[in-house]
């Protein structure tokens, strides 16, 4: 199937193997594998009725195979964003609106995610029952809380608080 519309990438306009979208947002060039995180991330489990496409393990020019989201008439907060960014480091963020990109950018890691993420630790702080916002310092390799130092390398999105 051939994608007449003309832009000029080589990434999967050969074969378009997920539909364009009219509104809303495209998250590409996220690191295969990693699609189904960065739905947890949105919140997105198909109950409420969203218009979500999803391709994995696409092949890509810029990484080895990547995944992509796409999810109809929504455009995402800079808090989904930054959380976005400790799963998908490369992921690029399209807005579209009536077919056409009309924004592009890529993520960027923020030094500190605060109320995002919740500690693992049952004996920190944040996690008592007084509340404390949780703060973590976001690493090279993964992020360390910053009241207990425990350090998340991999499972980021497990930690997410919605
Ligand atoms: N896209 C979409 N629906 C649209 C427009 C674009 O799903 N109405 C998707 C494209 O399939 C692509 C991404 O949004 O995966 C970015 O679109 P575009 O900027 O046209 O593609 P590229 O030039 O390949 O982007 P990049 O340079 O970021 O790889
Ligand atoms: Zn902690």
């Amino acid at each position: 199937m051939s994608d007449d519309h003309d832009h000029h990438d080589g990434d999967d306009d050969h074969e378009l193997r997920v539909s364009k979208i009219r509104d809303g947002t495209v998250i590409d060039h996220v690191h295969g594998g990693q699609a189904l995180n960065v739905l947890a991330i949105l919140g997105i489990d198909g109950s409420n009725g969203e218009e979500v496409s999803v391709g994995m393990n696409v092949p890509s020019d810029r990484l080895a195979r990547k995944d992509i989201v796409k999810v109809e008439g929504r455009e995402l907060s800079q808090d989904e964003v930054d959380v976005l960014s400790l799963i998908a480091p490369d992921a690029t963020i399209n807005i579209v609106r009536d077919y056409d990109v009309v924004e592009k950018h890529r993520v960027e890691r923020p030094d500190v995610v605060e109320g995002v993420l919740s500690c693992p630790n049952a004996g920190c702080i944040t996690t008592g029952d007084e509340p404390v916002t949780s703060r973590f310092s976001v690493l090279e390799d993964g992020v360390r809380c910053s009241y207990c130092e425990t350090i998340v390398r991999d499972e980021i999105a497990d930690l997410i608080d919605t």
